[in-house]
């Protein structure tokens, strides 16, 4: 294992919860502090016990990031890549010195890109009601989004697989889409938001409230239908020109022939959700035979992409 690079100021494992700080100047730039294994984060950390998150995270802004600051506003969730919650607090800067952990750091514009697709300045812009408007999730995925949030669906596809989604649909005039797995209609809202109008979607779901909840937002749009019923049933109305494969029981080695049968030549299979190597842990460390058996695939030209810290997605497109 290699050492950290910084010194940890507050190394108990007693936490209460966690915190971070929001620091942005007049000109509306971000403060961030370096990660031990690179990339920049907003200063933060767990929440001692006595603590308030306000106490907390103006502690660590200044453990980490050398900030001296003060309160400027009200608390907002922020939730981690690893899905953990934090709370963010709004300071404001009253001194910087050298961090005394020895971080670096740096402030980034959060209104530009690529920061403002960062995964914390993305979630402290829209909780101020900023997200630049070419940013904006498109109107179907949010009104998805919000219904899965309501409903406690956790399930659904990250927003970098959507964008991801949402291109190559674009790419599909007349296409046939499936996808394996509705949730509740968040992917599904994402592919037709770029398909074309003469494009079709298909979504399957063995869930019936699933289904019922995510045709509520999607049977506005005539290009979708949704069916209830196993992923098995939806390869019955092959070939696709691009498979959305989102359920567990879809995408295992053994599964994997039949999803390729069902494409058409030119056709892309999709699997998202795949963890970078970086982050696997040591179950994977003898190999994944998922990868192995879509590289392997004789008909499949494959890349692996990843889309964000935590996530890559496999493109196999079917080669005859
Ligand atoms: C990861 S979620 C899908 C999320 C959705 N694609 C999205 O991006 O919003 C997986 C879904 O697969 C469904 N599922 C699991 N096993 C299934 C099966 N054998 N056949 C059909 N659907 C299945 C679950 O009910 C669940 O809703």
């Amino acid at each position: 294992m290699t050492r950290s690079a910084f010194i940890d100021l507050s190394p108990s494992t007693d936490r209460v919860g966690r915190a971070c700080a929001w620091i942005e100047r007049e000109d509306g730039f971000v403060l961030m502090t370096g990660l031990e294994w690179g990339g920049w984060t907003l200063p933060g950390g767990g929440i001692h016990p006595g603590e308030t998150p306000e106490v907390a995270a103006a502690r660590e802004a200044w453990e980490e990031a050398g900030a001296h600051a003060e309160v400027a506003g009200d608390p907002f969730p922020i939730v981690g890549m690893s899905g953990v919650e934090s709370v963010c607090v709004p300071l404001r800067l009253t001194g910087l010195e050298s961090s005394p952990e020895g971080r670096p750091v740096t402030w980034v514009n959060p209104r530009s890109l690529p920061w403002a697709e960062d995964h914390q300045l993305r979630q402290g812009l829209a909780a101020r009601g900023q997200t630049p408007a070419h940013l904006l999730a498109p109107r179907l995925v949010q009104t998805a989004g919000d219904a899965a949030r309501t409903a406690g669906f956790t399930r659904s596809c990250s927003p970098e697989v959507g964008a991801l989604l949402r291109t190559l649909a674009a790419a599909r005039p007349g296409g046939r889409l499936l996808e394996l797995g509705t949730g509740l209609g968040v992917g599904a809202a994402w592919l037709l938001s770029g398909l074309p109008d003469s494009g079709r979607l298909l979504s399957v779901d063995w869930d019936g409230t699933c289904v019922g909840r995510a045709w509520a937002v999607l049977r506005a749009d005539p290009r979708v239908r949704v069916l209830l019923g196993d992923w098995h049933d939806a390869l019955l109305e092959a070939p696709f020109d691009l498979i959305f494969a989102d359920c567990a029981a879809a995408r295992t080695p053994d599964t994997l022939p039949a999803l390729a049968r069902a494409l058409r030549p030119g056709g892309t299979l999709i699997l998202d959700d795949l963890t970078p190597r970086a982050r696997l842990d040591a179950a994977w460390h003898a190999g994944d035979p998922l990868r192995d058996a879509v590289f392997t695939h004789p008909q499949l030209c494959v890349s692996e992409v990843q889309v964000s810290p935590r996530e890559c997605v496999l493109l196999a497109t079917r080669t005859a």
